[in-house]
């Protein structure tokens, strides 16, 4: 065990240079970029990324996603690049864009690329991240700062119940933006890009941006084991300690199966929770716990509210979950439906 220090860092950056020597020295310390909190390690230093991995319990064939502050950074990290990898880092950097480029040989601790000719680099939009990363001084590896098969970490208080006694320090930013990870692009060829995890930066958003480039996907609920080609896909991720099953459909249909599971399972003692949007967490009166994901007028709050959400499920010892999957088509729908997929472990219902 070891003594995790946390910084309550509103925009003081006497304790945010602690944690950037930290950073620069070895040290593993968590962070608020815009989409989640980030478990920072050097990128060129192997021991500290090796660090990552054993205070995570992450499977080693699942590479790291590196940060960096400026654009002159990267030159250092990747052969060149095309011109459509620029396009893509104009329009969406500081974003929730990460992007999949060929890396140079001895730029970064081979720990962090899984062995592939590739990483994942992205530069957040967040100003206390951007500002570590700057003091730091080094390319910073940055896996969501979650224990493995954990829900991703929205605040800093879900940092520290994961990862207290494990890591070196937390940067404490308050709640995270975007709630969900960042989308993951790679080029397929000088014309397409291949979204390989879809994130804040969406679908509409892409295709409005790049309007002579052709976008591709992965299917949303793509079996895990069809050899995927974002290593971290392959892994049952955000799951809860409970059942979950992602229940699709029309709204009324939607409730109607639900409420018919909650009186199986109180009829055999099970403890219940429902996720639902605000329009119907009323309807659910039999399950022990009900969380609103907010309101269906407005997708980008459930994705802020779903992972601390699944949280609380766990914290009440809830053995058996009911998602709504009826998410507006769109957007960041799009990812929200992808995690409560991956969460549901493809438990999936259609009504
Ligand atoms: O929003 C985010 O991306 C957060 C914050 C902290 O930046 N980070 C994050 O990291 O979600 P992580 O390690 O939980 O997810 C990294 C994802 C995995 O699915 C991994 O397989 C994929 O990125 N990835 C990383 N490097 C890759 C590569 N070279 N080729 C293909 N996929 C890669
Ligand atoms: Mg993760």
């Amino acid at each position: 065990m070891m003594d995790t220090k946390i910084w309550q860092a509103n925009g003081h950056t006497q304790s945010l240079q602690e944690a950037a020597e930290l950073l620069r020295n070895g040290g593993l310390v968590a962070f608020p970029t815009e989409t989640v909190y980030g478990l920072g390690a050097n990128a060129a230093d192997n021991d500290a990324v090796q660090g990552i991995f054993r205070a995570k319990g992450r499977p080693s064939d699942n590479p790291l996603i590196v940060h960096i502050a400026d654009m002159e950074q990267l030159d250092g990290l990747v052969e060149p690049y095309p011109p459509l990898a620029r396009r893509l880092m104009e329009k969406y950097w500081p974003g929730p864009l990460t992007l999949v480029l060929p890396v140079k040989a001895g730029a970064l601790s081979p720990l962090v690329t899984a062995g592939l000719p590739t990483v994942g680099v992205r530069m957040p939009d967040h100003d206390l991240a951007l500002q570590l990363l700057r003091q730091a001084g080094c390319p910073v590896a940055a896996p969501s700062a979650n224990l493995s098969g954990r829900p991703s970490p929205t605040t800093a208080d879900h940092v520290a119940d994961d990862l207290t006694g494990r890591i070196d320090g937390i940067v404490d930013g308050g709640a995270t933006g975007v709630g969900l990870e960042s989308t993951v692009v790679e080029l397929a060829n000088a014309e397409t890009v291949r979204i390989l995890r879809p994130g804040g930066v969406t679908m509409e958003s892409l295709t409005a941006a790049l309007p002579n480039i052709r976008i591709i996907r992965e299917g949303l609920f793509e079996a895990d084991d069809q050899a995927p080609r974002s290593p971290g896909m392959k892994y049952t991720h955000y799951a809860p300690k409970g059942e979950l099953y992602l229940v699709r459909g029309q709204p009324s249909a939607v409730t109607a199966y639900i409420n018919d599971e909650l009186m199986q399972a109180e009829a055999v003692g099970v403890k219940t929770g429902v996720l639902a949007f605000r329009e119907r967490t009323h309807k659910y009166e039999a399950a022990d716990l009900v969380e609103d994901c907010g309101s269906e007028q407005n997708v980008e709050e459930a994705a802020q509210r779903l992972y601390g959400a699944l949280r609380r499920f766990d914290d009440e010892g809830i053995e058996r979950m009911w998602a709504e999957g009826c998410v507006p088509d769109g957007g960041i729908g799009e990812a929200l439906l992808n995690r409560l997929a991956k969460a549901a472990g493809h438990r999936i219902v259609n009504t």
